[in-house]
């Protein structure tokens, strides 16, 4: 076992060696000349791999309760009402299933590798009567099928944070994530909170961090959408842009019939993307604010133009001919 130290304040954790770290050790401890031995050295190899099948199964993160006044903060942050769906990973408890069911309707279910956190779990499911609502189940997280949540919980460590964060960028776009006290390194949170907690740490007190992401839509590619021209012969304007993206945060570039337009304030929330591109259409500037959903290759919405001589509401139907091939990670 390695021992790994925790932050300031918060507990350590011990880690098992991989099953291939634990083979390269016994393989090297093995003598070379004697058959006999490297008959011994074999069973070794087959032990510690085993061993290490069995270690798999242990917590990855240790059991420290969230807060109670930091689980109304978390359900508060992502805005969980009764017609979400939410899961825990590393479930411990209970607490922030059962509190969403009792609190506010919600349904869903937690996962906890210690099957003693899962008995209790359901105790208090069952205390709080909301079995109809609710489900624990002892399995590994990183087995956990998460593709039926609207919202995540999680207090874990920031390195399992990070093993669970492509995973999680692929998750339905809107979906919220919360995470008690660990960010997930660049992908900046949508909001954050710090808190003053007596109950932290069994009453010994403390800060508890509160972290909320949306999970982005993938928008980077080549977008096209035309829309009217003015005036009764006018052709259709052809507008052309293309995106980047790294998570939430978009930039990009945009041409109207071929020529450059500014493309401004470019806001990506879930699947709810709205951007502004000024150009002069022929009779001065024309501010046009676009909003819409995307799904896929496509977003539809509207566009609002407001300018000397061209103002309204159109409907917006954009489609990416290119999607990016770049992850929206750079990692
Ligand atoms: C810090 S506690 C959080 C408990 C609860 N979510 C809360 O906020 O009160 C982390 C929990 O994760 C569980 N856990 C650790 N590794 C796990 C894994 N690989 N799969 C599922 N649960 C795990 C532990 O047993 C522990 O109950």
């Amino acid at each position: 076992m390695r021992l790994v130290p925790g932050a300031a304040g918060r507990p350590a954790v011990s880690e098992p060696y991989s099953h291939l770290e634990g083979a390269i050790i016994v393989l090297r401890m093995i003598p070379r000349v004697f058959g006999a031995c490297r008959r011994v050295g074999l069973c070794a190899v087959l032990l510690v791999l085993c061993a290490g099948a069995a270690r798999a199964q242990e917590p990855r993160v240790p059991y420290v309760p969230t807060p109670r006044e930091v689980v109304d903060r978390m359900l508060q942050m992502a805005k969980v009402t009764a017609n979400d769906y939410l899961i825990d990973l590393g479930s411990g408890d209970g607490r922030i299933v059962v509190t969403a069911a009792s609190k506010l309707g919600t349904r869903g279910f937690g996962v906890d590798i210690n099957p003693v956190r899962v008995t209790e779990a359901l105790e208090n499911a069952q205390k709080a009567g909301v079995t109809d609502k609710v489900a624990f189940y002892q399995r590994d997280l990183f087995q956990t099928d998460l593709s039926q949540a609207t919202v995540i919980t999680m207090y874990l460590l920031p390195r399992v944070n990070m093993e669970l964060r492509p995973k999680l960028l692929d998750l339905k776009p809107g979906t919220r994530i919360v995470s008690h006290d660990f960010s997930m390194d660049d992908w900046k949170p949508d909001a954050s909170v710090r808190l003053d907690v007596k109950e932290k740490y069994g009453n010994a007190g403390g800060q508890s961090d509160v972290f909320l992401w949306v999970v982005p839509a993938k928008v980077a590619g080549n977008w096209r959408w035309e829309l009217p021209g003015g005036g009764k012969d006018a052709k259709p304007l052809v507008y052309e842009v293309v995106l980047s993206q790294t998570f939430q945060a978009v930039s990009g570039s945009a041409t109207i019939g071929g020529r450059m337009a500014a493309l401004q304030n470019i806001r990506l929330t879930g699947g709810e993307m709205q951007f502004t591109i000024t150009a002069d259409l022929g009779a001065g500037p024309v501010k046009q604010e676009f909003k819409g959903t995307v799904e896929g290759d496509a977003v539809s919405g509207s566009a609002m133009f407001s300018g000397a001589r061209a103002q309204g509401r159109y409907e917006w139907n954009a489609i990416r001919a290119a999607p990016a091939q770049q992850p929206i990670t750079t990692r």
